[in-house]
């Protein structure tokens, strides 16, 4: 048995992590083809009542020095602690699998360079969509396309509020309010009503798919915090329905159009129908012509799968995973055009 798992951070994605992975342990083992388990849980806190709390430890040392750790899923967020953990254990070859957005569109191409020259894996695949497999599918499997645009609803915490607002008629602040308790929202929810959360990960999308750093400053974003009541009874009665819409696409020019606003999608358009904290994005590649992907884009369990998938994933290939790159770039650079659709 190699207890080479770490989990840093056990709030609503770390406990859940911890939780799927446990769940299913003797299925998993099976699937990477030798008996692996969870050693250490970093956090400031003690969790005396959860069952792992045996593995719960404060210091992060205690994991970059420990050589049976092979794999560390970073779940604590935010772009400090984060971003100096992750460094260390990247640099000691130690792979990281995150759901840490604003981490990965902050210095995904610096951490995916120290990953590939340490010999080990930074994966993301829970940082966009949530439980969707959506980083995998665009960096593999649609490989082979001139991918045309990415566009879709990308923040489960907006579309859950308007959603809301829509058939229930709830205020905009009630809304808020339940996706907080349900855990869908981000530590502070500016990040989400605001768009800068979809903003983050259109960025991570838009870096994958067209090799070079999209910085979230480079994007023009505006969120959901000014739509009224009345605003979504107006769309209603007009035809459609407000979803907060993230989208990348190449314009002829070779330079790139990116924007996160609020849009009139017609209820016949499919997006009209994804309602509460689920997630859509379409893709179009010039061979696979329109592609959707859909499914739950926020909270602990379908964030988790993701999670726990990389972390299977580094187990199988003994950290060599995927081996994701893109260039970096300048944030004044101008290949991103703010405003154009
Ligand atoms: N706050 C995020 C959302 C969590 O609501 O989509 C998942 O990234």
């Amino acid at each position: 048995m190699s207890k080479n798992v770490a989990v840093i951070g056990y709030g609503v994605v770390g406990s859940g992590t911890v939780e799927l992975f446990m769940k299913n342990r003797d299925a998993i083992n099976k699937k990477i083809g030798r008996e692996c388990d969870i050693k250490y849980i970093l956090d400031l806190r003690d969790f005396p009542e959860s069952p792992f709390a045996d593995r719960i430890i404060h210091d992060f040392d205690t994991i970059l020095n420990d050589d049976e750790i092979e794999v560390v899923a970073e779940v604590v967020g935010g772009t400090t602690f984060a971003y100096e953990y992750t460094k260390k254990l990247l640099a000691k070859g130690k792979s990281v699998v995150t759901s840490n957005k604003a981490l990965v569109a902050a210095y995904g191409a610096e951490l995916l360079q120290l990953a590939q020259d340490n010999g080990c894996s930074y994966l993301f695949e829970a940082s966009v969509g949530g439980g969707i497999p959506i980083i995998r599918p665009l960096y593999k499997c649609l490989a082979g396309n001139e991918i045309q645009q990415i566009s879709g609803i990308l923040n489960g915490t907006t579309n859950f509020i308007l959603s809301k607002m829509i058939k229930d008629q709830m205020s905009f602040e009630d809304a808020l309010k339940l996706a907080q308790q349900l855990g869908y929202a981000e530590a502070d929810p500016t990040a989400d009503v605001e768009g800068e959360d979809a903003c983050r990960k259109i960025c991570i999308l838009g870096s994958l798919v067209y090799g070079k750093h999209i910085y979230p400053e480079m994007v023009h974003k505006s969120g959901i915090t000014r739509i009224t009541l009345d605003d979504v009874e107006y769309a209603a009665n007009a035809g459609y329905v407000i979803k907060l819409i993230a989208s990348v696409k190449r314009l002829e020019d070779n330079s790139l159009s990116a924007i996160v606003c609020p849009r009139l999608v017609p209820k016949s358009n499919m997006l009209a129908s994804v309602d509460d904290v689920y997630n859509a994005v379409s893709v179009t590649g010039d061979g696979v012509g329109d592609v959707l992907f859909y499914g739950q884009g926020a909270g602990k369990l379908p964030t988790a799968s993701a999670v726990v998938g990389d972390i299977i994933d580094c187990l199988r290939h003994q950290g060599r995973s995927l081996g994701i790159h893109w260039e970096e770039s300048k944030k004044d650079e101008k290949f991103v055009v703010r405003y154009k659709d």
